[in-house]
């Protein structure tokens, strides 16, 4: 079996490269996290959440699941959202979806590929709500307006958990962001879902 010791040499050249630039930088961080961002992304491995927005360690809190869904019920995001908004106040949330997702593929084209089927739901449940919108669309446009429109859900769905609608009515100051990524050039684009949070035109 093929052991993975190249990823502890690479691991301990970057420890290293940031100990060099900022000696107390482990020391000082593993006193305290106090990231300003919840980041709700998609597992692709082509979307690290720290890497796209050039972020070290510390700054970013990160939930990450297939396709950004955030569902009513899932235990998994509610608890991180919950220590994210009410542990850590964090003032951001970004849902950042991607073009080109397999999951939102997925789900377009019905493809059956056993237990995800179920995750994939969600997807498709996006597809009803804006099914007009869709129809007159078909390809590549049609997947990337339902990358779209499962962020501008998924923002709808952080936004009406009891942990946000708390949190703004005990005056916590929180945004809620959708954005899409592109893998194709590294690109965000806000989708501009929350009016008091557009970062560009
Ligand atoms: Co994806």
């Amino acid at each position: 079996m093929k052991n993975l010791s190249h990823l502890f040499e690479k691991n301990r050249v970057w420890a290293a490269s940031i100990k060099e630039r900022d000696p107390e930088f482990f020391s000082d961080l593993s006193k305290q996290q106090a990231p300003e961002i919840l980041w709700i992304g998609c597992s692709d491995s082509r979307v690290p959440a720290n890497q796209i927005i050039d972020l070290p360690p510390g700054e970013v809190f990160v939930h990450r699941n297939i396709a950004n869904v955030v569902v009513h019920t899932d235990l998994n995001c509610l608890s991180v959202i919950h220590f994210a908004v009410d542990v850590l106040k964090v003032k951001h949330i970004i849902i950042c979806g991607h073009y080109d997702c397999g999951g939102i593929r997925a789900a377009m084209e019905d493809m059956e590929l056993g237990l995800i089927d179920n995750w994939l739901r969600h997807i498709k449940d996006v597809g009803r709500f804006h099914a007009e919108k869709l129809a007159v669309l078909d390809g590549q446009e049609k997947q990337d307006l339902l990358c779209e429109l499962n962020v501008l859900e998924q923002v709808r769905n952080v936004s009406n958990t009891t942990i946000v609608k708390n949190a703004r009515k005990n005056g916590a100051e929180l945004s809620i962001h959708g954005w899409v990524y592109s893998i194709k050039n590294g690109i965000l684009k806000d989708l501009c879902i929350d009016n008091t949070s557009c970062e560009e035109s």
